[in-house]
């Protein structure tokens, strides 16, 4: 059912405006306010830390969820990938909620965590696109992505439908907690699916810029700071599994702390500048690679662009910028794929849920 797509990939890349409408419409009550099921919210109030456990691309949504959780709602919130805390469970809080993000709901390392949390009595929540998967089945609750089924192997809309869904359920509980927020989350998120239609509608610009910076190159680097920082390491991962160009999303200023001594030449550097508060420091930070060098490709959010940015993001919110910045990043990975001859939906030595720990 890829109609006249050539890759589900690009197909799901496409579906990300609908995906967050449908999210909209689904945690939507009649009365036009955001709402999830009463006893997750209850479950999150009883807490005093939630514990994110997620892996791979679920892993990078689950750092944008601590922003949300902790600066949105007031929650400490600490994210852990699934495989290492199993065996090297950190000390818990007091009343820990654990929340398990997984698109598949099938994802082994996960799992095993679930089942350990589950003996030890605690409450969990499986953030999942799949009802009925074993994490949802097994975990106290389940809050639904929506996204629809996700076939290719690299996750896109998944990931953005996760971030979508940490927002809605941190400003849900923000209000139940009787705080004002300066944002309504409904509107914004309209304004963002707008934006990322816009986007997906650009995707000559993308398969440009992959072409420019990624047609031969043997690695790249992905940089951001603050939740830029996140949304890169998420960028460097597509790039990896489907285009197998050695990638890594790193934080701007910690460069220059050794891995600068990898910049040659030419070496693309993708920045993303959406936080207008760090936006000058990531211009620095890219100015130090060039020095060396490197080849840079500036994303930045409208409104705080400047000349010679390569590619500039319809503006939204700031606290939503993640889901509109990952997706050029999806587009310029899928484009390197495709000029490199990568098998696109099904990279090599991958499958789309990790069943084995
Ligand atoms: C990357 C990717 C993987 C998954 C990871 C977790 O594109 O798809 O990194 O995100 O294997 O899978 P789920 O979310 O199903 O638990």
């Amino acid at each position: 059912e890829k109609g006249t797509y050539p890759h589900y990939m690009l197909k799901e890349i496409d579906e990300q405006p609908a995906v967050i409408r449908k999210i909209i419409q689904a945690y939507q009550n009649e009365q036009g306010e955001l709402e999830i099921d009463p006893a997750i919210l209850k479950a999150l109030q009883d807490a005093d830390r939630l514990y994110i456990i997620a892996a791979g691309t679920s892993y990078h949504g689950g750092l944008i969820g601590k922003e949300y959780f902790e600066k949105i709602a007031g929650i400490p919130v600490e994210v852990h990938i699934s495989s290492e805390f199993g065996y090297n469970m950190p000390l818990l809080s007091e009343k820990p909620i654990f929340m398990f993000l997984t698109q598949s709901g099938e994802t082994a390392d996960s799992r095993q965590v679930l089942v350990k949390i589950k003996k030890l009595g605690y409450p969990t929540i499986t953030m999942t696109n799949v009802p009925g998967s074993t994490l949802s089945r097994e975990a106290d609750h389940t809050l639904l992505l929506h996204a629809g089924p996700e076939i290719a192997v690299a996750s896109t809309k998944a990931y953005v439908a996760q971030v979508a869904v940490l927002m809605v359920t941190a400003s849900v509980y923000a209000l139940a907690q009787g705080k004002t927020l300066d944002y309504d989350a409904v509107k914004e998120l309209g304004i963002v699916a707008n934006a990322v239609q816009a986007i997906v509608d650009s995707k000559e610009e993308m398969e440009e810029i992959a072409k420019e910076f990624l047609a031969t190159t043997r690695n790249a680097f992905f940089i951001g700071r603050n939740v830029d920082f996140y949304v890169s390491q998420e960028g460097a991962l597509k790039l990896k599994e489907i285009s197998y160009i050695q990638a890594e999303g790193f934080a701007g200023g910690e460069l220059k702390h050794g891995t600068i001594a990898l910049i040659e030449d030419g070496t693309p550097i993708i920045a993303l500048a959406t936080q207008k508060a760090v936006s000058l420091n990531i211009r620095g930070n890219v100015k130090e690679v060039v020095a060396r060098g490197a080849n840079p490709c500036i994303i930045a959010m409208e409104g705080h662009e400047e000349e010679g940015d390569r590619y500039v993001l319809p503006k939204v919110n700031e606290l939503f910028a993640p889901l509109v910045a990952v997706i050029p990043l999806q587009l310029i990975s899928y484009y390197a794929a495709l000029h490199r001859d990568c098998d696109v939906d099904k990279p090599r030595n991958l499958a789309k849920s990790v069943t084995v720990e």
